[in-house]
């Protein structure tokens, strides 16, 4: 119940924003340098620095690059970054193999990074996507994304990122089972302080358009992945796969896409009250950088209430890669 207000004038709701001062004192929810996690992505080579066409302002990086980023990202006081290997169309094979190799790019990346810069935690990518000939999350046969074998190599996938020194395991595939298989594993190997942070909640978006070009997956992406990824008209849904996820042991749970399913985050954490994050996407992502491109919003303003648009929504944190502008502008701030 809402406790009844005094009618006007002795009630007038300006008085709150009368001065920045008064403002800041009322202001309900807050957007903090620790609220990040800052997704990159990682390829072969040495010293490279590629930018990507469809996210301006985000690069693949070589191995020696991440590590200089993810120290950027610890000085700026970003406690997280989420790593991505883009992998090249020779690389994918039909048997993933490459997705649970302790050489692939993404483990290399995490040793390296834990072994340069270990204050800053290291999330993971578990799906066979960017390992796929075909790009999907899942083996395929018979032009079906097949369930039970696909969680055998995730679990692979998943131990070899552990013994790399990943702190969170970022399960992003959608198939079932998986979350409860990943954590019997991590705890048998020894790794009970790896976290699961689940993408529980992931829906078949055409947001992720860009995404697919930065890792490589657009051209190899045969048909859709509507038969894992979640249908946009559900919300209901969203709640059962949260519930089940976290019954199998997930430490946090994700929505994903970000802004179009902020009533999913409220959801979400008001049902039950985990740690509950977006990822705003590589869609969301470049539509405001194009916008601010032609200066049709103003770019670092719209960054910044899109991303307290999460906390508002109940979210603990946000992916975003926007993560070390919005952490510049903050520290400013200060
Ligand atoms: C795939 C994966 C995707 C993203 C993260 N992991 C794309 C997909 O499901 O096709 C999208 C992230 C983004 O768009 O920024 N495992």
């Amino acid at each position: 119940m809402r406790p009844t207000q005094a009618p006007f004038p002795a009630t007038r709701l300006r008085r709150a924003r009368q001065s920045p001062a008064i403002r800041a004192l009322t202001r309900e929810n807050s957007l903090s340098v620790s609220d990040f996690i800052w997704p990159v992505f990682v390829r072969a080579g040495d010293g490279i620095e590629e930018p990507i066409p469809s996210m301006p302002g985000v690069f693949r990086r070589s191995v020696d690059k991440i590590v200089e980023a993810a120290r950027e990202a610890a000085d700026l006081g970003i406690p997280a970054i989420c790593i991505f290997p883009y992998t090249s169309i020779e690389e994918r094979t039909e048997d993933c193999a490459g997705a649970w190799d302790p050489e692939n790019h993404a483990n290399r990346a995490i040793r390296a990074i834990k072994a340069a810069v270990p204050q800053i935690a290291v999330m993971t990518d578990v799906a066979l996507d960017t390992y796929n000939i075909n790009g999907h999350d899942g083996f395929v046969e018979n032009g079906e994304i097949v369930n039970d074998r696909t969680i055998e190599a995730l679990v692979k996938m998943t131990l070899s990122q552990a013994e790399a020194g990943a702190d969170i395991i970022g399960p992003s595939d959608m198939m079932d089972g998986r979350i409860g298989a990943m954590r019997a594993a991590l705890e048998t190997a020894g790794h009970q302080n790896v976290m699961i942070l689940s993408y529980a909640a992931k829906y078949a978006s055409a947001f992720y358009g860009p995404f697919r070009d930065a890792v490589g997956a657009s051209g190899a992406l045969t048909g859709d992945k509507k038969t894992y990824q979640m249908d946009p008209g559900n919300s209901d849904e969203a709640l059962r796969l949260i519930e089940r996820d976290l019954r199998e042991g997930a430490d946090m749970v994700m929505v994903k896409p970000g802004m179009p399913y902020l009533d999913i985050c409220r959801r979400v954490k008001d049902t039950f009250g985990a740690p509950t994050y977006a990822y705003q996407v590589s869609g969301e992502f470049s539509m405001i950088q194009a916008a601010a491109e032609h200066g049709w919003v103003d770019g670092e303003k719209v960054m910044m209430e899109s991303l307290m648009a999460f906390k508002r929504a109940g979210c603990d944190g946000i992916l975003t890669y926007f993560a070390p502008a919005a952490a510049r502008l903050l520290n400013a701030q200060q």
